[in-house]
């Protein structure tokens, strides 16, 4: 099983950035904490981030084929972006959309999200743990498959 965890705009900054809302590790700690995490169930794990919708709309274009899931934090582009929406709908690849912060207890603009419509579920408010908890979400699909 290959995943793809793609973070998007600031994520760049993590541990600098509104630590009071997205805690103190830096991307390159949640990564490692990711790819542990994937590892302890036999995944593979690619990970990638960028500040362009672009780059993260090919990313996902890029997927197809390679990635059996998806699992994005796609930052402020989640209020805001129906390009990586369709990107989601053209791959067909299974996804869950991740946040750090719980989106519902903030600014309203925060509460309406374009991936949720296209995703298997969507997990926020748990920081780090938010990432770790779609790869267990993972493990639970593949196991109930098999049964
Ligand atoms: C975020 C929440 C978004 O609203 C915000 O723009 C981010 C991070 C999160 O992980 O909590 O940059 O996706």
């Amino acid at each position: 099983i290959h995943i793809l965890v793609i973070h998007g705009p600031n994520l760049n900054l993590l541990g600098q950035r509104e630590t009071s809302v997205y805690g103190t590790d830096s991307l390159e700690k949640i990564n490692t904490l990711i790819e542990k995490e994937a590892e302890e169930h036999g995944f593979e794990v690619s990970t990638f981030q960028s500040n362009y919708e672009g780059a993260l709309v090919e990313a996902i274009q890029e997927a197809r084929g390679k990635y059996d899931f998806i699992i994005i934090n796609p930052a402020a582009y989640t209020h805001t972006s129906v390009a990586l929406r369709d990107a989601i709908l053209a791959v067909n690849i299974p996804t869950i959309e991740v946040h750090l912060s719980n989106i519902y207890k903030r600014e309203k603009f925060r509460h309406k999200s374009y991936i949720s419509g296209v995703a298997i579920g969507q997990i926020c408010g748990f920081g780090v743990q938010s990432y770790l908890l779609a790869i267990k979400a993972i493990a639970e699909i593949i196991k109930q498959k098999k049964e």
